[in-house]
């Protein structure tokens, strides 16, 4: 039994040693460079420090995070994509496979250009249902998954630290709607349903200040 046991663990963590080697393995940064400055450079920049808030900053963000994005904006074996939108569909179908963690790395490994909050007052009232949520409502503090600054955590959980507000925002009412459904275990529409309008803007403008 002890044995049986002791072989189990044993199997199991060369598995991940060996999973988490291929990973790297795979992953070439200069590889999504390529890729970046040809194809994603119009709307993200060649260095994912997007001009215009339509478009989410990639840089520095959690690279698990990004790849997993670009699988779900795809749609497969027939079935629509689980993250609807129009325009990222079409560019992650041009984006093989193989080569989604190669541009998740290099985003990934790229510096955020630190931005500040506009609205103080509006990133106090976002600070609150960051630090501590709304017990009242049963809103979890954003802290506990994204990171106190808000860094994201690999590999489970993005980074909102430095990004757009108005992405923040549309994200945030997009969970809401359940017009985004790739959160597994339903876990940002659960959250995001709790929040008023008031609420999202406030936490978006703390989020965008955060670095
Ligand atoms: C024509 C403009 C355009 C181009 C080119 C483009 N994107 Fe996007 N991208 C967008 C928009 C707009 C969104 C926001 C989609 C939404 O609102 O859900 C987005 C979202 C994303 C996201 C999700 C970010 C997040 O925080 O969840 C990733 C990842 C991404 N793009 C990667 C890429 C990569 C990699 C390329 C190049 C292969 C690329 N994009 C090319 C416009 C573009
Ligand atoms: C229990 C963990 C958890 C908590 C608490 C949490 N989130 Fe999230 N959040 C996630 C996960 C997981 C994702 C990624 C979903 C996916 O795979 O697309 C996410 C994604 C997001 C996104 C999309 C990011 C992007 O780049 O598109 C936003 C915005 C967001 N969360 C805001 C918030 C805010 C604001 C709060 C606090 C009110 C919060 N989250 C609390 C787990 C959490």
């Amino acid at each position: 039994m002890i044995r049986t046991a002791a072989l189990a663990i044993l199997l199991a963590s060369s598995l991940i040693a060996n999973a988490s080697e291929e990973a790297k393995v795979k992953a070439d940064p200069a590889k999504g460079k390529v890729i970046a400055e040809t194809v994603c450079v119009a709307c993200h920049g060649a260095d994912g420090n997007s001009a215009i808030s339509a478009n989410p900053i990639l840089a520095g963000q959690v690279e698990e995070y990004i790849a997993k994005q670009l699988k779900n904006f795809k749609s497969a074996d027939g079935k629509p994509a689980v993250r609807n939108n129009p325009i990222m569909a079409g560019m992650a179908a041009a984006v093989p496979d193989e080569e989604i963690p190669n541009v998740a790395a290099w985003f990934a490994s790229q510096k955020i250009k630190p931005a500040a909050a506009k609205d103080d007052k509006l990133a106090a009232e976002g600070q609150k249902i960051w630090r501590q949520g709304n017990f009242k409502k049963g809103t979890p503090a954003c802290a506990g998954c994204h990171g106190p600054a808000g860094a994201g955590l690999p590999a489970q959980y993005p980074r909102l630290a430095g990004q757009y507000p108005e992405y923040t925002e549309l994200q945030l009412k997009a969970f809401r709607a359940e017009e985004r459904g790739n959160d597994a275990e339903k876990v940002m529409r659960t959250i995001a349903a709790k929040l008023s309008d008031a609420e999202i803007k406030a936490v978006a403008e703390y989020a965008a200040g955060l670095r």
